[in-house]
């Protein structure tokens, strides 16, 4: 090619060819994310879920080896899970030099094919690079390099459906494919928050870990819902992906028949594995601004069978629900703010004498900012406690039962 010219980017057929060698090269390495404390959940939902097994955990996630079924199917069917990675590169990066030479092997035209625009996501630690502009234009400029004579050339952007992860640690630097796009906490569902609403992904590992075969789940602290969401969704078999879309959707080797294909089967497997019968659904709040935000949330089609209605937590009687095994789930008041804490111990004090008055068995699954309250309570019995990053915030999981008076 003479300078200057343009060469001209590959045909649907080249770019066909191209990504199908690639996708015949599967099981693919990748690393599944989730909050740093809920990996015993995940491990639960890849076991459950028949993923292969892991290859190490670390703080924070899996890595595993995954087909091009599966990268999907993570996406689509994990509660736990915060993204899903698909590594495409990892090099030693002391220099700027070393950095653009690897970069610029890695077959970007597999994931980016025509596509305009990408984003990059960069951390460093203890690393001689360091996360920032030098860092970015370099993998851009190796990036455009190895993209040119393919008759290709997108730009870099702050937002785009295709983004890399890029990672330096000791001076070795890991590329990944975000094959999840968004967060997998945002189910693509509008919602309602109310104060400190807990994310999805967190509030599911509450509802797994502790659901077993309950008749009734309550929320005594419900704030806008979202534990009954997940609760919900979790019991009636309904995957947390089925109303968004993915980053992998976008890249030049998505297969829109393959995934019709992974999403039709993940759904007739988790319809399978529905509660039945149903367990009875139940929400509270002393708040009525909270309660408003939870109707809303819960006031539709999949969720409308949810009760809801204001109550205090500190005088809840669970005995009225007459159930058979009840499960409580609750992100109970943390009281972060100054002169709070002793409030909310108050409140979760008061609230866990009212469990422990119950005269029939029941479960909880709570997160709190007291867990000790729970293990000091006498009818209680701890079963876990896992300490989970929630946004800055660190919370317990406790799960713990009493067996009823
Ligand atoms: C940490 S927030 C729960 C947030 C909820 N999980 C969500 O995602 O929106 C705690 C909730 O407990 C409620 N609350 C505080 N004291 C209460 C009490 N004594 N009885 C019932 N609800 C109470 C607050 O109004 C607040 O909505």
């Amino acid at each position: 090619m003479v300078d200057g010219e343009r060469a001209n980017p590959p045909s649907d057929k080249a770019l066909e060819r191209r990504t199908g060698r690639w996708l015949r090269s599967e099981p693919f390495e990748c690393f599944v994310q989730v909050a740093p404390g809920l990996e015993g959940a995940l491990a639960e939902e890849l076991r459950g879920g028949g993923f292969p097994t892991v290859v190490a955990w670390e703080r924070g996630g899996a890595s595993l080896a995954l087909d091009h079924a599966d990268v999907m199917r993570a996406n689509l069917v994990l509660r736990t899970a915060s993204r899903v990675l698909l590594r495409i590169g990892s090099f030693a990066a002391a220099t700027p030099e070393m950095l653009f030479d690897n970069v610029g092997r890695i077959p970007w035209e597999l994931h980016l094919g025509r596509s305009d625009t990408y984003a990059l996501r960069i951390t460093s630690r203890s690393s001689k690079l360091q996360a920032g502009d030098g860092v970015a234009n370099t993998i851009a400029r190796a990036v455009a390099k190895r993209l040119r004579p393919l008759g290709l050339h997108p730009a870099p952007a702050e937002h785009a459906t295709l983004e890399f992860a890029i990672r330096i640690v000791d001076d070795r630097c890991t590329v990944s494919f975000n094959t999840s796009g968004e967060h997998l906490h945002r189910r693509g569902v509008r919602r309602h928050v109310n104060d400190a609403p807990v994310r999805e992904t967190i509030a599911a590992g509450v509802a797994l870990h502790a659901f077993r075969a309950h008749d009734v789940i309550v929320d005594p602290f419900c704030g806008s819902g979202t534990l009954l969401l997940e609760a919900a969704d979790l019991v009636a078999g309904r995957l947390p992906g089925r109303g968004r879309s993915f980053g992998f959707e976008s890249a030049a080797w998505h297969r829109p028949g393959r995934w019709r294909e992974v999403r039709r089967l993940a759904t007739a497997r988790a319809a399978e594995a529905a509660a039945a019968p149903a367990p009875r659904l139940v929400g509270m709040d002393v708040d009525p601004e909270a309660l408003a935000a939870a109707r809303h949330n819960l006031s539709e089609g999949d969720h409308a069978h949810v009760d809801l209605a204001l109550g205090d937590a500190t005088a809840l009687d669970l005995d009225r629900f007459a159930a058979q095994r009840g499960l409580v789930v609750a992100n109970v008041p943390y009281g972060v703010r100054l002169g709070e804490r002793a409030d909310a111990a108050t409140t979760l004090r008061r609230f866990l004498e009212r469990c422990a008055a119950a005269t029939s068995p029941w479960d909880l699954a709570l997160l709190t900012t007291h867990p000790h309250l729970v293990r000091e309570h006498e009818a209680l019995e701890v079963e876990h406690m896992r300490t989970i990053a929630s946004g800055g915030l660190r919370v317990t999981m406790v799960t713990a039962r009493t067996e009823g008076s």
